[in-house]
């Protein structure tokens, strides 16, 4: 029912040819970029959310100035409000925080996220159950896009969950057309698991860059969703 939407993660891309990377992707048949933002905090606030670093908004603004491409934007940060500016004018279109550094303002980010012309996702890590999204999808100002981690967020490489395609299920059961997305470990051999639970938005890094033939990754992919 929910339309194929697949996101080739730019984390496994060649950062330093980040503009021609994301053409290729697109040549390739990707809808979507997915873009990794993950900070370390170096002060002595709360712990980073993931032990990485990676790209910010000064790159999404680059890449922004070479493409039109929807930039699915998932932030691994623990203080995703101060991103949302910053985001918003490096021209991001989708901001996906996640739930477990977002409970107590939740509501506040949506609105930031979508005053800034950006569609609000909410993510979860694979300890995280799948209860604590209902209300940010079942709000007035509702998310749109729930992102089921299926590794734990990081590092791309790492390997597929399938333990929790029991939330993907739950989740296209109660809401037959939210956009579902997954994220880590996805490929030609675990789509199918993902696609036939319900899932329609397909992050997918090292299973496509490190494709010889990217373009028939994406399109097995995506047959494997919309059939
Ligand atoms: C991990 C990131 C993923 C990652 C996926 O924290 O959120 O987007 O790049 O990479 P693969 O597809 O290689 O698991
Ligand atoms: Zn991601």
């Amino acid at each position: 029912v929910v339309a194929a939407k697949i996101a080739p993660s730019m984390l496994s891309s060649d950062f330093s040819n980040l503009a021609s990377e994301a053409s290729r992707m697109l040549r390739c048949g990707a809808d979507w970029l997915h873009m990794d933002v993950m900070v370390l905090v170096l002060d002595s606030t709360p712990k980073h959310f993931v032990p990485n670093l990676t790209i910010g908004a000064p790159v999404i603004e680059s890449l922004r100035k070479h493409t039109t491409a929807y930039l699915d934007c998932h932030l691994m940060v623990t203080n995703p409000l101060d991103y949302v500016e910053p985001m918003g004018k490096a021209g991001a279109s989708g901001f996906t925080f996640h739930v477990e550094v977002s409970r107590d303002n939740w509501q506040e980010l949506v609105q930031n996220i979508k005053s800034k012309g950006m569609r609000p996702g909410v993510a979860l890590k694979p300890g995280t159950p799948i209860e604590e999204v209902y209300p940010l999808i079942e709000g007035e100002n509702p998310v749109e896009m729930v992102l089921v981690m299926t590794v734990e967020p990081g590092f791309g490489g790492q390997k597929f969950m399938p333990e929790m395609m029991e939330k993907v299920r739950v989740l296209r059961k109660k809401y037959p057309t939210l956009d579902i997305e997954v994220d880590g470990g996805l490929g030609p051999s675990t789509i199918d698991v993902a696609a036939s639970a319900g899932a329609n938005c397909i992050v997918a890094g090292s299973s496509v860059f490190g494709a010889s033939e990217p373009a028939q990754v994406i399109s097995l992919m995506r047959k494997s969703v919309d059939e």
